[in-house]
């Protein structure tokens, strides 16, 4: 049986025979989002913040309607969520939002299963102000974060906690309880937490306010919404610290010869021409979500994890890398089968009409950390079903022998 939002998304109707176990690189659109990104330039295109006609103030509504939205969807204030062009942004400006209020000797403690969007900003930061950067890996051999893994790093010089909420390679999750360890004590040591929601915002449930995270990033693309649409939400206790690091138009209230006035929070942080279209899309994906309800679809992608997991155990000479408890994870699986190069396994399967992720999944670290050269990803989505894992695993068991 096909699973029962797949309708809801027109590129299947286009793909009628493709079978796509790469959500987590990005999801396919409903109809909804799509409509909602045209209807948005079909009917209302203007530019925002700046023209004082009822078509730019429509628009305008309309962003910060939608900025409302996501608010609401994360449990945080419209204040604390700005809107950019997905997470590598959204990351990259956390760096440097940090650079000014960091300063040489200080740590910065990074898990080293981060994607490199994740990574990389650290590194470059850590460089130029000779920075240390501390990686951290799990201890759990299934690599599950536990927050002592990154506690227990803590010293008087760290001054940055860096981690995500669900790893793009193994799936992995941080429990509820152990993320709000981490940025409780980060919090009574005035450290601050950058947390990577890009994997976790489509499958678990956001509380930002609860979660006590600083930065909190995602992008929209992975959860139903248009490619260039992201969020970064920032705790309302940090935005007295914070500078703005992108300059130009509706970031400023006033320029003058003799002084600058800079924007209130959001604005600030979101000078130039946004991705209104897409943002108002964002706000269609949520709609969506929410209108199937989201307990439910978070329901039926743990079946079909589960069904997943138990499947590839009957594949001979599969390794799956991280947990397979259900309870850990986000429904996405990495895999390796001996004796075969996992772009050999992409390639036969593509060739079978099953799109896979093959290669390294810009998780460099972690790939060497555990001396594999690449891996096999099948991550799954609303729209799958059991029997599109059936045909998978079919694939595979023909592919071993
Ligand atoms: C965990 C994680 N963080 C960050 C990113 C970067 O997202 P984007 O390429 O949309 O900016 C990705 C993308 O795959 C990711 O999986």
């Amino acid at each position: 049986m096909p699973s029962i939002y797949k309708k809801d998304f027109p590129f299947f109707k286009n793909n009628k025979s493709l079978i796509y176990f790469d959500s987590a690189a990005t999801s396919q659109k409903p109809l909804s989002v799509i409509d909602a990104e045209c209807g948005f330039y079909l009917k209302h295109n203007s530019n925002i913040k700046r023209g004082s006609y009822d078509l730019a103030e429509a628009a305008t509504d309309m962003f910060e309607s939608a900025r409302e939205a996501v608010a609401d969807f994360i449990g945080a204030k419209p204040s604390e969520v700005v809107f950019n062009s997905g997470s590598t942004e959204g990351l990259n400006t956390v760096a440097g939002i940090l650079r000014p209020l960091l300063k040489s000797g200080d740590e910065i403690i990074v898990s080293g299963m981060e994607h490199h969007s994740n990574l990389l900003p650290w590194l470059e930061l850590a460089k130029s102000k000779n920075i240390k950067v501390k990686y951290v890996f799990p201890k759990d051999p299934d690599l599950v974060f536990m927050a002592t893994d990154f506690l227990s790093e803590v010293t008087g010089k760290t001054r940055v906690i860096v981690f995500a909420g669900a790893s793009n390679f193994t799936g992995n999750k941080v429990a509820t309880s152990e993320i709000k360890k981490i940025t409780d004590l980060a919090e009574e040591k005035n450290i601050f937490t950058v947390f990577d929601a890009s994997q976790y915002v489509q499958h678990e449930v956001v509380n930002f306010r609860k979660m006590n995270v600083d930065f909190l990033s995602f992008s929209g693309h992975k959860l139903y919404a248009p490619m260039g649409t992201g969020v970064l939400a920032i705790k309302q206790e940090k935005h007295s610290q914070i500078s703005p690091v992108k300059f130009g138009g509706e970031m400023v209230k006033r320029v003058r010869m003799k002084d600058v006035i800079y924007e209130d929070f959001p604005y600030i942080l979101e000078g130039g021409t946004p991705n209104v279209s897409g943002a108002i899309a964002l706000a269609a994906a949520l709609k969506y979500l929410k209108s199937k309800g989201v307990k439910g679809i978070m329901k039926y992608e743990k079946e079909l994890l589960a069904y997943l997991l138990s499947s590839l155990k009957k594949v001979k000479g599969v390794d799956i890398y991280g947990s397979k408890a259900i309870k850990d994870k986000i429904p996405l699986v990495s895999f390796n089968i001996k004796g075969l190069h996992a772009h050999d396994v992409g390639y036969f399967l593509n060739q079978k009409k099953i799109a896979v992720r093959v290669g390294e999944h810009c998780v460099g670290l972690a790939h060497e950390y555990l001396c594999i050269p690449s891996s096999v990803r099948v991550s799954l989505s609303l729209y799958n079903s059991k029997e599109e894992i059936d045909k998978l695993v079919r694939a595979l068991s023909t592919l071993v022998g």
